[in-house]
């Protein structure tokens, strides 16, 4: 090959390889995949995803939510839905992830979980290749999707935060809460090797209240875990409007959207919806790991 041919090829490959890392099989633009994660239960996590989802498909962007939060409060439950088929289905392959999902009257297209995330680190290898299969249909279809990993350090939270493309930890300002936040990435790093991790700070009283939670888990991090990068991303206020919405079963961001609580998370939600500067890149070959889900970096 001449040089000049040899030149052309490079160009070529390199476009190729930044169209590839861009966008999925057919061309179109990837969506990002971000974990909701917490130490700790009952932090706000299903409510963060749920508004912060309404909000984001109100600016625009085609959102997933992937409930993998076997807790209290589902996701379905918040957006009234009572959804006949969850992800079990598509696991066994009785249903396609189209027939499983349902869309709120937002347009967000809810993936439910059910009690069908109890055991799926012990999936065989055909039951992970239907549910892989199934996830790169996605692509192209969302520009963001959300998973509501649910707490604690078991495998599944483990499995699900380390398919994502980021992972988004939420404390609140109680010791248990930041000691199990703080194990939480501690175990992320170690087993998994994820870097980078974004914070919020839910149920506090002022933005001052929010950075100290901040500057105790960052500085732990900085003290012990050296290679790991915690990034605050903002604080929502405990709010009684968003209690009272729950109980009506519905979100407090079309029950009271002027509500402090409502405000903050859009305000998280623009700042979630903006590209990341820095990601992790596991390489991890879980569910997310096909080519398909990788994104820009
Ligand atoms: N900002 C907030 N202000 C007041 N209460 C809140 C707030 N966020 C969450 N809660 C309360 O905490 C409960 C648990 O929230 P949820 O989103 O289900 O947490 P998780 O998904 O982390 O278990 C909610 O039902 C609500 O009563
Ligand atoms: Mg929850």
């Amino acid at each position: 090959m001449n040089q000049a041919k040899g030149l052309q090829t490079v160009v070529k490959n390199q476009a190729n390889s930044r169209r590839n890392a861009a966008s999925g099989a057919g061309g179109a633009p990837l969506p990002r995949v971000i974990a909701v994660t917490s130490g700790k239960g009952g932090v706000g996590k299903t409510n963060l995803v749920a508004n912060a989802a309404v909000a984001l498909s109100s600016m625009g962007k085609r959102v997933v939510i992937i409930d993998a939060d076997v807790g209290l409060a589902n996701i379905d439950i918040i957006f009234n839905l009572r959804p006949e088929f969850n992800i079990r289905h598509v696991i066994s392959s009785e249903k396609t992830l189209k027939e499983v999902m349902v869309q709120s009257k937002h347009g967000i297209q809810i993936l439910p979980g059910g009690s069908g995330f109890a055991d799926l680190t012990q999936l065989g290898e055909g039951e992970k290749l239907n549910l892989l299969t199934e996830f790169e249909t996605l692509a192209g279809q969302a520009d963001i999707i959300f998973v509501d990993t649910g707490a604690g350090i078991s495998s599944n939270v483990l499995y699900f935060n380390s398919a994502c493309d980021e992972c988004v930890v939420i404390a609140t300002n109680e010791p248990t809460s930041i000691t199990d936040a703080y194990a939480m990435m501690k175990v992320m790093s170690r087993e998994y090797g994820t870097r980078y991790f974004k914070l919020i700070v839910n149920m506090v009283d002022s933005a001052a209240e929010a950075k100290k939670v901040y500057a105790s888990l960052s500085g732990a991090l900085d003290r012990f875990l050296k290679n790991v990068v915690l990034e605050y991303v903002g604080h929502i206020p405990f709010d009684r409007q968003l209690q009272r919405a729950v109980q009506k079963r519905g979100l407090v961001a079309d029950l009271s959207p002027d509500s402090a609580s409502a405000q903050a998370i859009r305000d998280i939600a623009a700042v979630l919806g903006r590209p990341p500067v820095k990601q992790n890149s596991n390489g991890n070959l879980t569910f997310f790991m096909s080519k398909v889900f990788q994104t820009t970096t």
